[in-house]
């Protein structure tokens, strides 16, 4: 049974957990890379606390009239409004923290098999993560609606007198990485979700209140299926109740910590 109120105790309980499994599999969320100075998007300072949540009909616009949303999205970058200018530079400042790293430590000690992130910053890559699900997209690359192809942003070459961009492989449409309000997950990111989930021994939710769907689906099959939750955030999550472990504190400062807990496990 968990017992939040003792960190000591609880970090050396996930210890334990890292160093037995198999098959780790990590759902983030906007809580990992706060510590990089990028806003989380609920709670006090969130970016929907502060800007309201955006409308949930962004996709069938772009689905509409994908001419239309690269001629707006072309005057937005030309004028932007400054909240969301604000937050695009936070973006593109913000860097891997003490979190990133050490869960790409753990990866390379063999402890985390594949992270599934929500979030859309490119910080787990820049981190060093490789076995990496970005289920809500990337804002700094683009995709090809029909053949799902993905390319780094700045190899996509977009023509003002020639919108929407095209696949240099199929002719679609070319839209921004970022999954839209409305947008359906692209189907290689939930398929490789729901395996993961159905192959793994440890489920830990890193800096998500697992509140936005399917994501927050992932963690609830692996309990299903009997396997331990580990949680770590500051603050209690939608699935606090079924977590088997809970350290509560800031990501940064926890996982470098059980990065060490685990190398004292593996060198006996
Ligand atoms: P939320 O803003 O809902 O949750 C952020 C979580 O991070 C909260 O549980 C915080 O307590 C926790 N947190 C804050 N500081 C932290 C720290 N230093 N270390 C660890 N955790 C910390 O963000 P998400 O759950 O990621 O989707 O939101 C999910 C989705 O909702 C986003 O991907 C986005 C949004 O709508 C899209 O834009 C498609």
């Amino acid at each position: 049974m968990a017992d939040p109120t003792n960190l000591d105790l609880e970090l050396e309980r996930a210890a334990d957990l890292l160093a037995g499994c198999t098959h780790n599999v990590v759902l983030t969320g906007a809580g990992i890379s706060k510590e990089s100075g990028i806003p989380t998007f609920r709670g006090p300072d969130g970016l929907w606390t502060k800007l309201g949540v955006p409308a949930m009909d962004g996709y069938q616009k772009f689905m509409e009239n994908p001419r239309g949303w690269w001629e707006d999205r072309l005057a937005q970058d030309a004028n932007p409004d400054p909240d969301m200018e604000n937050f695009r530079v936070q973006l593109e400042a913000a860097e891997p923290n003490d979190g990133h790293r050490a869960l790409a430590e753990l990866e390379r000690m063999g402890v985390v098999s594949h992270v599934i992130t929500q979030n859309v910053d490119d910080l787990h890559r820049q981190g060093g993560t490789e076995s990496l699900t970005e289920i809500h997209g990337n804002t700094s690359w683009m995709r090809c609606m029909a053949c799902h192809a993905r390319w780094p942003e700045a190899e996509i070459i977009v023509d003002p007198e020639d919108l929407p961009p095209r696949c240099s492989q199929c002719n679609g449409v070319v839209k921004s990485d970022g999954v839209m309000f409305g947008e359906p997950i692209p189907p290689y990111a939930l398929q490789r979700s729901q395996l993961e989930a159905l192959q793994c021994d440890l489920f830990m939710i890193i800096g998500t209140t697992a509140q936005v769907y399917p994501a927050a689906e992932f963690p609830q099959i692996a309990v299903r299926r009997g396997v331990p939750l580990i949680e770590i955030d500051p603050d209690p999550t939608a699935l606090t109740a079924i977590a088997a472990v809970i350290l509560r504190g800031p990501a940064g400062e926890l996982l470098p910590r059980l990065v060490e807990a685990v190398r004292e496990r593996q060198a006996v």
